[in-house]
C-alpha cells in the first residue's frame, strides 16, 4: 500500500462556545475510518498569530524562514500536509478573520496541496467557501467540488451547547464520497509533487 496521505483538518474559528470544534472532531473520525488517510486535527487557538503584518509577503519567503515563529512552526505543519480539510464557520457571508489570517501568513506550503471544506451557517456556510475558494487558488491549492455544508447548526446543540445525539449523522454518506474526492486529488498531488522533486 503506498503511504498514509497526511491531511490536516484546520478548526476555523477560535472563539468561546464556538460550534467549530464539532464538526471538525466529527470529520477527524469520519477520516480515521479511511485506511489511506492520516488525519491531524490543527485548532487555529493552538497557533495564536499575530495578525499579519510582515514588510514582505509570504509568497517571497524561503525554505519556512516566515519572521514570525508562531508562522514558522505553522509553516512546518502545513509542510508535512497532503491534503486540507478547512472547517469554516460563516462569518458575515465570508470566512473567518482567523482563517483568513492563517490562509495569508503562509504561502510555499500550501502550495499544490487538495482541500476540501467543512462548512456551516444558516445555509450551509455556502457564502464562506465561495469565498475560500477563491482564496486558496490564489495560494496554489486545489479545491475540491465536494463540500459538507451543515444548515442552522444552533437548532443541532441541546442546552448545554453540545451536539445532540446523531445530530450530524445524516451527512455521513456525504463524507465519505467528500473523503474520496479528497483522497484522489491529495494521491494525484503527492505523485506530481514527487515526480517534480525528482
Ligand atoms: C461575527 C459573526 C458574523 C456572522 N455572520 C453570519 C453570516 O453571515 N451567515 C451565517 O449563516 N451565520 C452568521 N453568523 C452565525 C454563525 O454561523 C454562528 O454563530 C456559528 O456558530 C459561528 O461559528 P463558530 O461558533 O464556530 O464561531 C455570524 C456569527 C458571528 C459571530
Amino acid at each position: 500500500m503506498d503511504k498514509k496521505l497526511k491531511i490536516k483538518i484546520i478548526i476555523g474559528s477560535t472563539r468561546q462556545n464556538r460550534f467549530g470544534d464539532k464538526p471538525a472532531k466529527w470529520i477527524h473520525e469520519e477520516a480515521k475510518k479511511k485506511d489511506e488517510i492520516e488525519a491531524e486535527l490543527l485548532d487555529l487557538r493552538d497557533w495564536p498569530l499575530p495578525f499579519y503584518n510582515e514588510p514582505t509577503s509570504p509568497s517571497m519567503v524561503k525554505g519556512g524562514a516566515y519572521p514570525n515563529e508562531i508562522a514558522r512552526k505553522l509553516a512546518a505543519k502545513i509542510e508535512e500536509a497532503d491534503a486540507f480539510i478547512v472547517v469554516t464557520p460563516e462569518y458575515n457571508h465570508s470566512t473567518s478573520g482567523v482563517l483568513k489570517n492563517a490562509l495569508d501568513s503562509v504561502y510555499a506550503e500550501w502550495n499544490r496541496k487538495a482541500v476540501g471544506f467543512v462548512a456551516y451557517g444558516s445555509v450551509g456556510g455556502a457564502r464562506a467557501v465561495e469565498h475560500l475558494r477563491g482564496i486558496v487558488v490564489e495560494l496554489q491549492m486545489a479545491p475540491i467540488r465536494s463540500a459538507i455544508h451543515i444548515p442552522q447548526p444552533w437548532n443541532l446543540l441541546d442546552e448545554n451547547g453540545n451536539l445532540k445525539n446523531g445530530a450530524i449523522d445524516s451527512f455521513k454518506n456525504t463524507a465519505d464520497a467528500f473523503l474520496n474526492q479528497l483522497i484522489w486529488w491529495a494521491k494525484a498531488l503527492r505523485a506530481a509533487r514527487e515526480k517534480d522533486a525528482e
